[in-house]
């Protein structure tokens, strides 16, 4: 479904990521864990559009898409949750709801099912649909960012470290959510430092290391590779 093939993307001089390639298959989980500073959130910009690779290509669905801007990307079904959930505070939950489905341009009735189908699975959010998105907890902000990317219809969701600072009875809820999206088809590519949750729940896994792939495997081979367990599983619990 997603194929990135050597692809290398810099902020100015510094190289973030180095000619990585990574394959994700429809209907998977595919996770890709790393330190802090590995270039994760890089390469997931660059996959939905927002960093521009200084080489290697992107190909979903067997398109080339390198070079498509990103609003574009998300009518092909590629959305993007980002790191730290970069929701509108000032603004109402339903507000930021809708703007997930901007590229989409949907009637309003459209719109009213789009919405809908997120109230369902995030009943928090309805509940608090006209009320600032800035009063809700980390969680339902890390909610509030799933639903809004869910919002664009993807077939491909990219979750930039749904867990970071969120305490573990919600970060269960979170990774039932996105067991629950695989069961309804949507492919995934999960960012995570929580290496062990990640590496539990996916299919294929990739390790990110200064910018570079440097393993990659099954989510279970990954999980007993003693390398992995002493860099990424110490805290473990
Ligand atoms: N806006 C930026 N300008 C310059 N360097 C950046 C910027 N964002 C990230 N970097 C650098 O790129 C590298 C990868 O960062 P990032 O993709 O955020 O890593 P991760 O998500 O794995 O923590 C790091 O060395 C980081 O300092
Ligand atoms: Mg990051």
């Amino acid at each position: 479904m997603l194929q990135l093939k050597n692809i290398s993307v810099s902020y100015g001089p510094i190289e973030a990521v180095t000619d990585a390639s990574i394959n994700v298959e429809q209907g998977q989980v595919v996770a890709i864990v790393g330190a802090n500073g590995a270039g994760k959130t890089t390469l997931l910009k660059a996959i939905a559009g927002l960093m521009q690779p200084r080489s290697g290509e992107i190909l979903f669905e067997g398109q080339a898409i390198t070079a498509s801007p990103a609003h574009r990307r998300v009518q092909y079904g590629i959305a993007l949750s980002p790191e730290g959930r970069q929701v509108f505070p000032d603004q109402s939950i339903r507000d930021n709801l809708e703007l997930g489905a901007y590229a989409r341009r949907l009637t309003s009735a459209q719109l009213t099912d789009a919405l809908e189908e997120q109230y369902r699975l995030f009943p928090r959010l309805r509940e608090r649909q006209n009320q600032m998105s800035v009063t809700l907890s980390g969680g339902e902000q890390q909610m509030l960012a799933i639903a809004r990317a869910l919002m664009g219809a993807p077939r491909l969701l990219l979750l930039d470290e749904p867990s970071l600072g969120l305490a573990p009875l919600i970060i269960k809820e979170i990774f039932a959510i996105i067991r629950d999206l695989r069961s309804r088809g949507i492919t995934i590519l999960l960012v995570e430092q929580m290496a062990n949750l990640a590496l539990r729940l996916a299919d294929r896994a990739y390790v990110l290391d200064s910018g570079r792939i440097t393993m990659s495997g099954t989510g279970a081979e990954l999980l007993a590779h003693p390398e992995i367990r002493k860099a990424y599983l110490g805290n473990a619990h």
